[in-house]
């Protein structure tokens, strides 16, 4: 298989996880490039149900190398977590797992920060997951993050922690009236923490660099989803990371050139968590039979998923933003039962129709989405082997929705298991 970056095309939770697993297959290294443990990837392996957080789902393949880039912000504690959990299961996590140098760390202060900012008067609430993900990038831009090349040089590392604490202790106080974290305690279990990871920690830049020499398949496995983008999302409801295919390039250390393809999983309906404009989302009934239908509960919080009909105008702007040339469509059998499925084509805002997405979030919130229904095929789908096996109605549902986005479907998902997935190519 190429090297190829797979995006969420939508608001996450497209199916990311089990596309990755089954893609897996093919590839030799599996690199995660941005987000943190505000993720949860799912992998249904035979009755077996895996949920990653941090590390690529990859690592459920024993012959494959999993990488955690530059551009992940790392929480050790949930990363060690991680690991403990799938050993557990009998997954091998050893030198499998190489996790780069310069990767942000998550601290405590950062979650108290995540979570205090959330529940605070503010007017504006995003609905984080509150895993400190917003407040760790903040310090990475503003230069003043620890990388875990700083945790690794315990001198450098004290100084690094001393300097931070001062600063975040007085505006947790000052800001929030919330009580300050003390030195030592954070000191000695991130110590603990950076020698269980240092046998893991790697200039993960070389070892793709030289996996690309010897013609290995890099597959990138994109959190999130276009429509969380710090820059292409619903700003200000997005995550604070580059969730698009650009980021694969700038949270790894491999040049744009190297990357040969990239595709983009879109759910048959479309689901978001947390707060933000989501134009095609359905009040009850209908919205809680789709949640219902496809368990739609957050794998990180397990909070309910807001849910909603297909999207195209924002499935368009993903397919601009990422330069997707391929779609994996997954949880089409969640729509079996319906009678009728409706596709948002374009949104009418001010008397004016509108193909692309709005930059303006204001406007997004007054659109209205303007449908198309087509009738749905009442048969189960979750046998189909093979693009023809599926009911007339489903394939002409989905070479609708590849004449809307003029890419094509090469992935069809119509259950959460390996065998469940149908390619057709
Ligand atoms: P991710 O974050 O994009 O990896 O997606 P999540 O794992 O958060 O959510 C997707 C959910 O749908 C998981 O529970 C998967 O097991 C499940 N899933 C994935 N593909 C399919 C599918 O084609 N049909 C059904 N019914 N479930 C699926
Ligand atoms: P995967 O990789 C769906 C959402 C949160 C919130 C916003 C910002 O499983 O698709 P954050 O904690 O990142 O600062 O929260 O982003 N969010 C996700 N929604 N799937 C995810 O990941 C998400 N990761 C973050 O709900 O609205
Ligand atoms: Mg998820």
């Amino acid at each position: 298989m190429p090297n190829t970056v797979l995006i969420g095309g939508q608001w996450g939770d497209e199916g990311k996880g089990k596309i990755i697993d089954v893609l897996t297959e093919h590839s030799d290294y599996v690199v995660r490039y941005q987000g943190g443990n505000n993720a949860g990837h799912t992998v249904k392996i035979g009755t077996e149900q895996f949920i990653l957080h941090l590390i690529p789902s990859g690592i459920l393949r024993a012959d494959k190398v999993c990488i955690i880039g530059n551009g992940v912000v790392v929480d050790p504690a949930a990363l060690l977590a991680e690991i403990d959990q799938l050993r557990a299961k009998g997954v091998r996590v050893a030198d499998n797992l190489i996790v780069s140098e310069l990767a942000h760390l998550i601290f405590p202060y950062h979650r108290a920060l995540d979570q205090l900012r959330e529940g605070g008067k503010k007017s504006v609430k995003i609905g984080t997951t509150g895993r400190g993900i917003g407040p760790a990038y903040i310090d990475k831009v503003a230069r003043t993050g620890i990388r875990i090349a700083d945790l690794l040089d315990k001198p450098v590392f004290e100084k690094k922690l001393r300097d931070n604490l001062e600063e975040k202790n007085e505006f947790l106080q000052k800001m929030y009236g919330a009580s300050s974290f003390a030195f030592d305690e954070i000191f000695q279990a991130y110590l603990c923490y950076a020698e269980k990871m240092r046998p893991h920690c790697a200039d993960v830049g070389l070892v793709l660099q030289k996996a690309i020499k010897a013609k290995k398949n890099i597959l990138f496995e994109g959190a999130q989803g276009t429509l969380l983008d710090i820059d292409f999302g619903t700003y200000p409801f997005v995550t604070s990371s580059s969730a698009s295919a650009g980021g694969a390039c700038v949270g790894t250390g491999v040049g744009p050139k190297y990357i040969d393809k990239v595709i983009g999983v879109v759910k048959a309906y479309t689901t978001r968590v947390g707060e933000g404009p989501f134009p095609t989302e359905l009040p009850s009934p209908l919205g809680e039979t789709l949640r219902e239908e496809g368990a739609e509960y957050g794998a990180t919080t397990g909070r309910p998923r807001r849910c909603g009909w297909f999207d195209a105008v924002v499935c368009r702007h993903s397919v601009m933003v990422n330069g997707l040339e391929a779609l994996a469509v997954t949880k089409l059998d969640v729509l079996d039962r319906l009678p009728s499925i409706k596709i948002c084509t374009a949104y009418r805002l001010g008397g004016k129709v509108h193909e692309r997405f709005p930059a303006n979030i204001e406007s997004l919130t007054s659109c209205e989405p303007l449908y198309e229904e087509l009738p749905g095929w009442q048969a189960v789908t979750k046998n189909a082997k093979h693009f023809e096996d599926l009911p007339e109605n489903a394939k002409r549902y989905l070479h609708r929705i590849e004449a809307l986005l003029d890419v094509p479907v090469e992935i069809v998902s119509v259950g959460a298991g390996r065998e469940e997935t149908i390619f057709r190519n």
